[in-house]
Parts: C-alpha cells; sequence; structure tokens
C-alpha cells in the first residue's frame, strides 16, 4: 500500500460484533465521498460458498483453495460471491459460527488480506472488520476502535434488521455473541485488539449521530478530506 502522501485516506474501523462498527462505516464512508467495505462480509461470504460446496469447516487446505478461486464483490449494499447474491443469507446464526470458524485459519486470511489491501491500495476508503488497524492497513490514516457493553452489543444484534437473529431471544443472541467475541480475541491469527494508535470510542450510551460526528471530527483532525 503506498504511503499516505500519495493516496487518499485510509480509514481503519474495528471492534466486535454490535459495537456499531456497520452504521457507522457507512455514514462515515458516505459523508466523505469514499468507499465502504465490510471486510466480515468476505469471511461470511467464504463460509456460506464452503457450505454450498461442501467443503468442511476443518479442511483448512480446501478453504484455502475455494477462497482463491471465489469471487466476492463486496459493496455497501450487496454481497456476491461468484454468480450468487448473497446479502441476506450470510446474515444467519449458522454462517456467524461458520464464518468465526474460517476466520480463525490464517491461510484464508491470508487470501482475503491481500484483495483487502488491494481494494484500499488507492485510498478514499473506509473499511471495518477485526484487524484493518492493526494487520491490513498497519499505515491506516486514522484508526477508530469502536466498543460498547456486550449487552448493548447483543440488543443491537437482535434489533438488526440485515440480521436474521431478530427473532431470537436477547439472552440467546448474547450467549451467543459473547462466544464468538471470545474465539475472535483469543485465535492466534490476527486476533481482534485495538492498535496502539487507534482511538477507542465506547458507543454503548450514545446515539448513531453521536458516534458518526465524533469520528467525522476525529479524521478532519488527522487528514485533510
Ligand atoms: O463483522 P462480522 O461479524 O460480519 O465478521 C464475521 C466474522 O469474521 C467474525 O467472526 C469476525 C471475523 N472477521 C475477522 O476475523 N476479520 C475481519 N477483518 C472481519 C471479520
Amino acid at each position: 500500500v503506498p504511503p499516505a502522501h500519495s493516496r487518499r485516506p485510509i480509514i481503519a474501523i474495528d471492534g466486535p460484533s454490535g459495537a456499531g462498527k456497520g452504521t457507522v462505516a457507512r455514514a462515515i464512508a458516505d459523508a466523505l465521498g469514499f468507499r465502504h467495505i465490510d471486510s466480515g462480509a468476505m469471511y461470511r461470504a467464504v463460509a456460506w460458498k464452503a457450505r454450498e460446496a461442501g467443503v468442511s469447516l476443518s479442511d483448512e487446505h480446501a478453504l484455502v483453495a475455494l477462497a482463491g478461486r471465489s469471487r466476492i464483490d463486496v459493496t455497501s449494499t450487496r454481497v456476491a460471491v461468484d454468480d450468487d447474491e448473497v446479502t441476506r443469507a450470510i446474515r444467519t446464526p449458522e454462517i456467524d459460527a461458520a464464518a468465526a470458524a474460517v476466520a480463525r485459519l490464517p491461510q484464508v486470511r491470508a487470501v482475503l488480506v491481500e484483495r483487502q489491501r488491494r481494494m484500499g491500495e488507492d485510498g478514499g476508503i473506509v473499511m471495518e472488520g477485526r484487524d484493518i488497524g492493526t494487520v491490513v492497513f498497519p499505515g491506516a490514516d486514522v484508526k477508530v476502535y469502536l466498543d460498547a457493553s456486550p449487552d448493548e452489543r447483543a440488543r443491537r444484534r437482535a434489533l438488526d434488521p440485515a440480521h436474521s437473529d431478530r427473532s431470537s431471544a436477547v439472552s440467546d443472541v448474547a450467549s451467543r455473541l459473547t462466544a464468538r467475541d471470545e474465539l475472535d480475541r483469543t485465535r492466534a491469527a490476527s486476533p481482534l485488539y485495538s492498535a496502539p494508535d487507534a482511538v477507542i470510542v465506547d458507543t454503548t450510551s450514545k446515539s448513531i449521530a453521536d458516534v458518526v460526528s465524533e469520528v467525522l471530527a476525529l479524521i478532519r483532525e488527522k487528514v485533510k478530506t
């Protein structure tokens, strides 16, 4: 990835599920006229494709090959794998678990990280995930780590219209979410943690609008957009 002075800005947004990354990243990208990429959708897409192709989640070799040959298109509103539109199909409790399993595998990550870097090499991008500021773009111009209390994150997930877990009891959502976060935080390959130079924003009792203006102010302070 080219140095900051020779490209447009790269904004990295990391944090656990339900911290508000998707909503905030999209709003910020809209406000700045940048592209928004949800890197988690790429791990979900590989998990979906594995199920479709009958590839076992424990067969790392086959999963790496599958990731390598699958075309994954991620835009702010639509996710597609090869010829299948999977925007909704990747947001189910089953794919939540499968994507977390896929995301533990270093070689699968290597395939996706390479594509993420290519998508961002010209800048003008807001990318959200777990390892964007730590691994994908360690030289990102602005790094934000969004967090919220576990209860609040489960509540948001249960209310998320894009996710089929909406119908489940909040307590079920909460236990699944906590288990999956634990996997993300403790795995050996690119675990979730905040980069030392990230600004941590706790969104627990803040409105979306407040978080968005806080992050936009931070970006304007750090880079000329
Ligand atoms: O953000 P999400 O819930 O859609 O992410 C799906 C899974 O992929 C989740 O287990 C975290 C993982 N992930 C990752 O390891 N690295 C990323 N950059 C994005 C997501």
